[in-house]
């Protein structure tokens, strides 16, 4: 497990009148997933979009999509976003305490389960959880919007969280979301990332598909 890598644009910060031919040219570039960010106002000051943008990019691509549900119900949502389509759904240990509960029912519902941890939370909140879920999501930025600068400290605890599945066995992957680019990927990828997200590195690039390529590129590299 440890040796997986795969690429995920997060949409959040494409063109959103042409999200399909966004996505697609990603996915032409060697995309591997889709990270779809989910806000309500609410857990984050901002507001992105619900189950019915990802039902409509289930018909304009086949790269499986990840949402990650920074909401303060997230118990509400997982469900609506796994019928609309989606592949993997994680939610933040901040906004709902019955972790175990949601997580198989995600796993129940057949996606991936995921758990997310924003910059401040410190990583043993989770600890109790890794043999119950598919993925953690090591937030690397505070949640809210897309295009901040990354927070060098939190690959600590990628570290670390490596060290723990690593040592201990379990079959749990690594996210990492947040102020990633082609600079800094490789720091990423040998703390002991599998799943790397992108947004502005690539949507906001002149040519998204040649920043696809570049940071595919690197992340194999970076895996040596
Ligand atoms: C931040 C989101 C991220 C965001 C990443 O709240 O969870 O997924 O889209 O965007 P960049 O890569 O621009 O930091
Ligand atoms: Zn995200």
């Amino acid at each position: 497990m440890s040796n997986v890598r795969r690429l995920l644009p997060s949409i959040l910060s494409a063109d959103f009148a042409h999200l399909a031919q966004q996505v697609q040219a990603v996915e032409q570039a060697g995309a591997d997933m889709l990270h779809v960010d989910i806000m309500d106002g609410h857990f984050v000051p901002n507001l992105t979009m619900g189950p019915l943008v990802v039902e409509a990019l289930r018909r304009s691509t086949r790269l499986p999509m990840d949402v990650h549900l920074m909401v303060a119900r997230p118990q509400d949502w997982a469900e609506a976003f796994i019928e609309a389509g989606a592949s993997a759904v994680s939610f933040h240990v901040e906004a709902y305490p019955h972790w175990h509960r949601l997580a198989q029912l995600i796993r129940k519902k057949g996606a991936l389960a995921g758990i997310a941890l924003n910059p401040g939370t410190p990583l043993n909140w989770v600890e109790s959880m890794l043999e119950y879920v598919d993925y953690v999501v090591v937030m690397t930025v505070n949640p809210g919007w897309g295009g901040q600068t990354w927070i060098e400290g939190c690959l600590e605890k990628v570290r670390l969280l490596r060290d723990w599945i690593d040592v201990r066995g379990f079959e749990v992957l690594i996210e990492v979301d947040g102020g990633i680019h082609e600079g800094n990927v490789a720091q990423v990828v040998q703390a002991g990332a599998n799943w790397i997200v992108a947004g502005s590195a690539i949507f906001c690039a002149p040519d998204p598909a040649e920043a696809t390529r570049r940071l595919k590129q690197r992340i194999l590299e970076g895996a040596g």
